[in-house]
């Protein structure tokens, strides 16, 4: 069978290997043919990605049912703001939100991320195992976001705990039961800042008025739960991906406990290499070619971002995790390319170097625990299903 073909980046089973399959794809034919989920143009060279997704009057960010706005399934014929809008009425909702984001802003949030990693840690310590993933890597991201939409700690609180039960429930009807309370929870909260406007993010949302008119509450709840996904389960999945090369790595762990700069250089090459965002969608506008293959108005793209930055006719040695690798030419794609570049990037930085930093100090000897079986995940977003690890109790 054609590996093209039958590829779906939401087979749990194609997540151990998915980068050798995606190489052998973009090897052989870099924009090819997937007959999965109902059909779509998969692709995975460098240039062929980065042109899709610069090219806003060919390739639309609205696509049904592919892509990150699939994590609110619910909602699709609902249209969010910004992340599934394009051109003129995308500029005008992100010019809107910027100044939440700036390397600024995220530097602001770096002594609240701190204290929740060191409370978070501290009631761990003691414990002398855990799941770092139920008990670290998801815990911290959906705070900081929360705080960052201008939430109180109680509001905050209760956000990290549904949005942890969401993402994590076991059955369709319990999704489907957190989903409604958390849709209302942030309903509540937008009719609030209607009324009250703070000068919070939330408010710069509801009160935003782009081609004449404010969005209506069906597209704020989306949008605000697009935002409260792209700030935590990227956070929170590259976080695991990061612990995991440090585990796997020794020394490499060794110079990045030693070494802020060089942790710096981890978080850049992490997320080139192993891209929290893995897969994202577009679709197609107008009869156009990308990478010789003829497309029509109405097929739907995957680009698949990881398999960018392992390009070999772009990168050198692009399948190993290198921490001297030159940062400037050629730019990674793993926030992304053109006007949905990663607005979060910033915020994103911060939390894992303070995550990372913060972990190392707290448990500085944590080793997998015996036995366990580490399992990658892949899809929309690329992470690790559980990471049990253990140290010396203190
Ligand atoms: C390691 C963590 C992260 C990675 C790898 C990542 C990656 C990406 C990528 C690849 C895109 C572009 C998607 C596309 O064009 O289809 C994107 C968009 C976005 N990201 Fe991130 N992201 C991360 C963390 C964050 C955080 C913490 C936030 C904070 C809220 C955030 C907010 C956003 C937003 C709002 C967009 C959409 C921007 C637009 O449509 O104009 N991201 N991200």
């Amino acid at each position: 069978m054609d590996l093209a073909w039958s590829f779906s980046h939401l087979d749990p089973t194609i997540a151990e290997t998915a980068y050798e399959t995606l190489g052998a794809i973009r090897r052989g034919c870099p924009v090819s043919r997937s007959g999965e989920l109902g059909g779509f143009v998969l692709v995975t060279g460098y240039d062929e990605i980065r042109e899709a997704a610069r090219a806003a009057d060919r390739f639309s960010a609205y696509v049904d049912g592919l892509g990150a706005a699939a994590v609110v399934a619910e909602m699709r014929e609902v249209v969010a703001p910004m992340f599934e809008t394009d051109e003129a009425h995308h500029h005008q909702w992100r010019r809107l939100l910027q100044d939440f984001f700036t390397p600024q802003a995220a530097a602001a949030q770096e002594q609240y991320v701190r204290a929740v990693c060191r409370e978070t840690l501290q009631e761990l310590i003691s414990h002398g195992a855990a799941d770092l993933i139920r008990a670290y890597t998801r815990q911290v991201p959906p705070l900081v976001i929360g705080r960052v939409l201008g939430l109180t700690e109680l509001e905050r609180a209760w956000l990290s705990e549904h949005v942890r039960a969401l993402y994590g429930a076991k059955t369709l009807t319990e999704a489907k039961q957190v989903g409604r309370m958390y849709a209302d929870f942030l309903l509540e909260r937008i009719h609030e800042r209607r009324a009250h406007p703070t000068g919070d993010l939330l408010s710069a949302m509801v009160t935003a008025e782009v081609d004449g008119r404010a969005a209506d509450d069906d597209e704020l709840v989306k949008m605000t739960m697009l935002l409260v996904a792209a700030g935590h389960l990227t956070t929170a999945d590259a976080c695991a991906t990061a612990i995991l090369q440090l585990v796997e790595e020794p020394a490499m762990r060794e110079r990045v406990s030693a070494d802020p700069t060089a942790l710096e250089a981890f978080v850049e090459e992490l997320v080139r290499y192993e891209p929290a965002v893995a897969a994202t969608g577009r679709t197609v506008t107008t009869e156009t070619r990308l990478g010789g293959m003829p497309l029509s108005p109405g097929d739907r793209l995957l680009l698949a971002w990881g398999s960018a930055n392992r390009d070999e006719r772009v990168f050198d040695d692009g399948d190993i995790f290198r921490l001297d690798r030159e940062r400037t030419t050629p730019q990674h794609l793993g926030w992304g390319s053109g006007e949905h570049r990663c607005l979060g990037r910033h915020l994103a930085r911060v939390e894992l170097r303070v995550m990372l930093t913060e972990l190392l100090s707290a448990l500085p000897g944590f080793r997998l625990q015996p036995g366990a079986e580490v399992r990658r995940t892949f899809g929309v977003i690329r992470g690790v299903a559980s990471l049990p690890v253990q140290w010396e109790r203190r």
